[in-house]
């Protein structure tokens, strides 16, 4: 296996970063709240900092609420309370013990402008410990949300900074424990942080919250026969186990959830939150699709696409022209597991509009995205491998802090770097994500990208037997304490090892 290369300035010394490291195995069980509510209508209200609700009645897509800041100083203050909670409808018969961010299932999505001093407070009501990552932000190491940013039950952390992003962009958040990411998210802890950069080209997509812009949590999930959220393949894939495909928290699998909007054209930013499955998208009726940005940032232009295929953690945001069609249109997910096997087809979301105006032309132009020159880059190369259920990274398995500390990838801020990413696996698809800065594909299987693969990037698949190379560049933030994160955003892979530290050095 190739070892992670070190810089040559070896001189940079750092402190040991064991302190506040948790393990697997060493939370004790979630405290039990009982709630009873439904998903629908616990995603569809809020605490009472939250504004824009929308409430789930019958197959209404339900969208979760916005948060509203409150102002201190000139900084938004964000508040966020992870508890848990329960759920008696999904499966009927069952309770489910649930968790999520100012209620019981997923978190309120906030929106920020790049420039806007912020905090996000979170108090932890979990009954164990938690962190909050928040996936995509170009935050400094100590306020990233990593496993070292451990917030013990009852404990409040804020993590502050100016959003500095320079991209539109949709972002989300949520846990990263060491090892305990996937009992965490599975139970609801996901929500989005919508990132407005100002941008002419963004403002002449749609912006209205709720109204023509509308986010898609998709959870692709398994209820055990012990009616519990499944954490591991076995579970997922027994026989007793019910499958489900939410959407905002809603069972699509039971009720296609159904969207009226009264514009002519509304923006849809899809989230993959799954813990393993990819999905693909794609209209029932075989249109195309117009996609005008990638995880971290707009297209260069929008793109026509006649499906769309996100691993877990991916985002993508895509425009449907509603007035355009004679009626209704509806998406379709095909869910796949981690060896590409197909699970299941479901109608995810029918979308109609009330508009009878047509809409405006989308701008030719998105964003300029410039080409990173990586002609002097460090270069490394990272495999991804799997003995049998444990996941490597550089035949690592990052498994204990130790490991996290003793393994971390060192780099200087300022540093361009390209890195080669084999999935050594036979069978098994894995995805490689970087926290602190977004990445540019160099070459896919020795192919150069296309598609919105040209875009900015946080989170690309990479299939088994093959080879992907990205760039970037380490801007602003440093520390010889705290470390950033690269690994497999599924989760389950990311919590059996395949996760390996990066520390920003000054
Ligand atoms: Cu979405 Cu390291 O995380
Ligand atoms: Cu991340
Ligand atoms: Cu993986």
């Amino acid at each position: 296996m190739a070892k992670t290369r070190k810089p040559s300035n070896s001189s940079l010394t750092r402190r040991r970063i064991l302190a506040g490291a948790f393990g697997a195995g060493a939370i004790a069980a979630l405290a039990r709240i009982g709630g009873g509510t439904s998903f629908a209508e616990e995603t569809g209200t809020g605490t009472t900092e939250a504004t824009t609700t929308a409430t789930a009645a019958g197959g209404t897509l339900p969208i979760p609420d916005r948060l509203d800041p409150t102002v201190e100083d000139g900084v938004s203050v964000f508040t966020l309370q992870a508890q848990t909670g329960t759920n008696t409808s999904l499966v009927s018969g069952e309770t489910i013990n649930t968790a999520g961010y100012n209620g019981t299932l997923l978190g309120p999505t906030m929106l920020v402008s790049d420039g806007e001093p912020v905090r996000f407070d979170v108090t932890n009501s979990l009954g164990e410990a938690t962190t909050v990552h928040w996936h995509g932000l170009h935050i400094a190491p100590s306020a990233d949300g990593g496993p070292q940013n451990l917030i013990k039950d009852g404990d409040t952390w804020s993590a502050a900074t100016t959003i500095n992003q320079g991209e539109a962009c949709t972002l989300w958040y949520h846990p990263h424990g060491l090892g305990t990411t996937t009992e965490q998210v599975v139970l609801g802890l996901a929500g989005l942080l919508i990132v407005d950069d100002g941008s002419d080209a963004n403002a002449a997509l749609p912006t209205d919250y709720g109204a023509n812009d509308v986010p898609l949590i998709m959870q692709s999930t398994a209820v055990t026969s012990a009616g519990a959220f499944a954490t591991t393949n076995a579970t997922f894939t027994a026989s007793a186990s019910t499958v489900k495909f939410l959407v905002n928290g809603m069972s699509a699998t039971d009720e296609t959830p159904t969207l009226e909007v009264a514009y002519g054209r509304v923006r849809l930013r899809l989230l993959n939150a799954s813990i393993t499955d990819s999905i693909t998208l794609a209209l029932t009726d075989s249109g195309s699709l117009t996609q005008v940005a990638s995880d971290a940032g707009l297209l260069a232009e929008p793109i026509s696409i006649s499906s769309l295929r996100l691993s877990p953690g991916e985002r993508a945001e895509i425009v449907l022209d509603l007035t355009a069609a004679d009626d209704a249109v509806t998406l379709r997910a095909t869910v796949r597991n981690t060896t590409n096997g197909t699970r299941y087809t479901v109608s995810m979301l029918t979308v109609s509009s009330t508009a009878t105006e047509a809409a405006d032309n989308l701008p030719g132009t998105l964003n300029t995205i410039s080409d990173i020159d990586a002609t002097d880059a460090t270069t490394r190369t990272f495999t991804l491998s799997n003995s049998g259920a444990t996941m490597l990274i550089n035949g690592i398995a990052g498994t204990t802090m130790e490991i996290m500390d003793a393994n971390a990838v060192m780099t200087t801020v300022g540093a361009i770097e390209q890195w080669t990413i084999t999935n050594s696996s036979t069978n098994i698809y894995h995805n490689f994500h970087l926290h602190d800065v977004p990445f540019q594909v160099v070459s896919i299987g020795g192919s150069a990208p296309t598609g919105a693969n040209t875009g900015w990037r946080d989170t690309i698949e990479v299939a088994p037997s093959t080879t992907v190379v990205i760039k970037m560049q380490f801007t602003d933030y440093s520390d010889n304490e705290y470390m950033y994160m690269l690994h497999c955003h599924n989760v389950i892979h990311e919590d059996e090892g395949m996760m390996l530290g990066l520390m920003v050095m000054s």
